[in-house]
C-alpha cells in the first residue's frame, strides 16, 4: 500500500491512514467509474478483458477525472452469469489474472489517486462453489444444506416447486436435485440462474463467511464494496407464494415489483448491513458500501443508507426516468428529500452493465424509460442514435451538476450506443437463454470498448479477439479519435468532471430556478446555473460566463436537448 500523500501536483495518492470529518467523506460527492473487467482491456489476447489490461489503462481514467473505480466481479467463477456466480470469493479467476495482478492494479490506482471498489455478491454463489457442492453431498437435514434454501416440493411426490416464485432471468426460481442414491430430492431456490443458489441468510454461518470475505478484501486495501442484489438476501418467513407473479422481463422488472414480493426488501436485511458497517469501521480511512437495491419509492431505498448501514445506494428511480422536464424535476426533488432525510447523498447513475446504454435509451420512442428486455435485431422500437446521443450528453451534463455522488459506466464517456445487431449465437446473458430469446438481455451494453481506431479490436485486445463482436461504428468512437476534439463526448465528460470538481458541485446545494418554462430543468448549484432544455424550442442562454455546453449553441440561446452550465456570481 502506498503511504505517500502526493505524487504529483494534480492529485494525491490514496492514504488509508486518514479519515475525513463526518460529512466530508470522499464518497459523498465522488464520481465513480464502473469497469466491467471482461470488456475493458485485454492484456493476454484471449478476447476477454483482464486485471493487467485494466492496470495498463488506469491512467486514462485519471485523465478523465474520476475519483474511483468499481470493478464488476473478477473472482473465481464458471462465468455462467459473467462472474456474478462466484465459486471462490477470495481469489481471482484465471481468465482475469491472479491476486498479484489485483495487488498491482490496486497499487497503480492508489498511486494515481483512484480508489478501488470491488463487487460483493452475497445473495447467491455459484453452484460450483465448494459450499454448495458440500451441501449437495451432505444430504438432507445437514448443517451444510442449511447454508442454502432447500425445500421439499409440493405435489404427491414433491414433483412441484415449493412455491410459485419465478427467476429474475425467466423460468422457475427452483431446481430439484437428485440425491446421491439416485432418488429425487428437494428443490433449491435461485432467484437468478439455476447455477446461482441463494444463501440462507437466517443462518449465522453465512453471516460469518461474509464478514471474513469483507475483511479479506479490506486487508488487501480496497476502498469499498458495491453490494449485489442488496435488497434480496432475506426471504419472508415460510417462503409464501407471491400473490401476483410479474411476467419476468429482466432486472428492471424488479423495480416495479410490488411491496409484497417475499424475496425483496424484507426488513431483516438491514441487520446484515449494520453488521457490515461495523466491520468497515474496524478499518482506517473512509471505506464505502454501495447498495444495488432495486427498491421504490426512493424513501424506501433510502433505508439502505441510514447512518449505521450502507453509504451509497444507486438511484435507480433516476436512471429509469424518461427525458421529460417535469418527471426529472420531481425525481430529483424526491431523491434529495429522501436521501437527505437519512443524512446520505443521492447516488446518481444513468448506465450500468444491466441496462440499455442511456445514449440508446434516450433515442427510443419512450424517451429513455428503460426497456426491461434489452434491444435486439427484432425489437420494434429501435433507437435513433443521433437523437439518443444528443440527449444522453445533455442528461449527463445535468446529472454531473447535481449534488451527491455519481457513477459512470465504461464507454458512456465515449458515447457508445447499445449494440443491437448481435447474433443469437454470440449472446451470453442467461436471461436470453432462459427465455428462449424472448428477452434480449444485457449483452448489448457489454461489448468490449474501443481505445484506438486503427488498432486490432480497436485496442481492446492486441490479438484482435473480442468475446463479443465490436460494431464498425466503434472505429469512430474510439478514445484516441475523440481525444482533443472539443466537440467529442469524451472531451465533454472530461470538461464536466473538471468543472464539477472546480466548483465543488458534488457537495453543493440545489435551488430550482423559475422563468424558463415547464419544459426546462433549470437550477443553481453554488455559483453555477444549469439549464437543460427538454422542450421543443430554444430557450435564452442565461447571462454569465459559459462553462459547459452539451452540444452546439445557437446565437444567445440553448437549443433543444442541450444542457449548459453558466457561472454567475
Ligand atoms: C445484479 C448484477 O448487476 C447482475 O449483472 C447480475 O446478473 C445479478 N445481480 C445477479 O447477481
Amino acid at each position: 500500500m502506498p503511504n505517500e500523500t502526493t505524487t504529483s501536483t494534480e492529485f494525491a495518492a490514496i492514504d488509508h491512514r486518514r479519515s475525513a470529518a463526518p460529512g466530508q467523506e470522499w464518497w459523498r460527492s465522488a464520481v465513480i467509474y464502473q469497469i466491467y473487467p471482461r470488456s475493458f482491456a485485454d492484456a493476454t489476447g484471449d478476447g476477454i478483458g483482464d486485471l493487467a489490461g485494466i492496470t495498463s489503462r488506469l491512467a486514462a481514467l485519471r485523465e478523465l477525472g474520476v475519483d474511483a473505480v468499481w470493478l464488476s466481479p473478477f473472482f473465481r467463477s464458471p462465468q455462467r452469469d459473467a462472474g456474478y456466480d462466484v465459486s471462490d470469493y477470495c481469489d481471482v479467476d484465471p481468465i482475469f489474472g491472479t491476486l498479484a495482478d489485483f495487488d498491482a492494479l490496486r497499487d497503480r490506482a492508489h498511486e494515481l489517486g483512484l480508489r478501488v471498489i470491488v463487487d460483493l455478491v452475497p445473495n447467491h454463489c455459484s453452484s460450483d462453489h465448494p459450499w454448495f457442492q458440500e451441501a449437495l453431498a451432505a444430504g438432507p437435514g445437514s448443517p451444510e444444506r442449511d447454508r442454502f434454501l432447500f425445500r421439499e416440493g409440493r405435489g404427491e411426490n414433491g414433483e412441484l416447486p415449493p412455491n410459485n416464485w419465478q427467476s429474475v432471468f425467466g423460468g422457475n426460481a427452483w431446481t430439484r436435485i437428485t440425491e446421491a442414491d439416485g432418488t429425487p430430492g428437494p428443490w433449491y431456490l435461485h432467484i437468478f440462474d439455476s447455477s446461482q443458489p441463494d444463501f440462507n441468510w437466517k443462518n449465522p454461518w453465512v453471516w460469518e463467511q461474509f464478514r471474513q470475505i469483507l475483511r479479506f478484501w479490506l486487508d488487501r486495501g480496497v476502498d469499498g464494496f458495491r453490494v449485489d442484489v442488496a435488497h434480496g438476501l432475506m426471504k419472508k418467513e415460510g417462503l409464501p407464494d407471491i400473490v401476483e407473479v410479474a411476467e419476468s422481463g429482466g432486472l428492471a422488472d424488479a423495480i416495479s415489483a410490488p411491496d409484497e414480493v417475499p424475496y425483496w426488501a424484507q426488513p431483516e436485511v438491514h441487520e446484515v448491513y449494520r453488521d457490515w458497517h461495523r466491520v468497515l469501521d474496524e478499518y482506517e480511512g473512509d471505506r464505502v458500501l454501495c447498495a444495488e437495491a432495486w427498491v421504490e419509492p426512493l424513501a424506501k431505498a433510502a433505508l439502505w443508507v441510514r447512518s449505521d448501514e450502507m453509504h451509497q445506494a444507486f438511484n435507480f428511480s433516476y436512471l429509469g426516468t424518461p427525458w421529460n422536464a417535469a418527471r426529472l424535476r420531481s425525481v430529483i426533488d424526491e431523491s434529495i428529500a429522501a436521501f437527505s432525510a437519512v443524512g446520505a447523498p443521492s447516488t446518481w447513475v444513468l448506465s450500468n452493465h444491466d441496462v440499455v446504454r442511456h445514449s440508446s435509451r434516450y433515442g427510443l420512442s419512450t424517451y429513455g424509460a428503460a426497456p426491461a428486455s434489452g434491444i435486439g435485431p427484432k425489437s420494434e422500437d429501435k433507437p435513433d442514435d443521433v437523437l439518443g446521443l444528443r440527449r444522453a450528453r445533455a442528461a449527463t451534463a445535468l446529472m454531473l451538476a447535481l449534488p451527491g455522488s455519481a457513477y459512470l459506466y465504461q464507454g458512456e464517456e465515449l458515447g457508445l450506443p447499445e449494440v443491437i445487431e448481435l447474433d443469437d449465437h454470440v449472446r451470453e446473458d442467461p436471461s436470453f437463454h432462459r427465455t428462449n430469446g424472448e428477452v434480449y438481455g444485457r449483452d448489448g451494453c457489454r461489448v468490449p470498448i474501443p481505445w484506438e481506431t486503427a488498432a486490432s479490436a480497436f485496442g481492446f485486445s492486441s490479438s484482435g479477439e473480442s468475446w463479443l463482436p465490436q460494431p464498425p461504428v466503434f472505429a469512430h468512437l474510439a478514445r484516441d479519435r475523440q481525444q482533443g476534439d472539443p466537440a467529442s463526448t469524451l472531451e465533454l465528460y472530461r470538461a464536466a468532471l473538471a468543472l464539477r470538481a472546480e466548483h465543488a458541485l458534488g457537495t453543493g446545494e440545489l435551488a430550482w430556478l423559475d422563468g424558463f418554462g415547464d419544459q426546462v430543468v433549470a437550477l443553481r448549484n453554488r455559483g453555477v446555473i444549469v439549464v437543460a432544455n427538454i422542450g421543443d424550442a430554444p430557450v435564452p442562454l442565461p447571462e454569465g460566463s459559459l462553462l459547459l455546453a452539451s452540444g452546439p449553441l445557437l446565437e444567445g440561446s440553448v437549443p433543444v436537448d442541450t444542457t449548459v452550465w453558466v457561472a454567475v456570481n
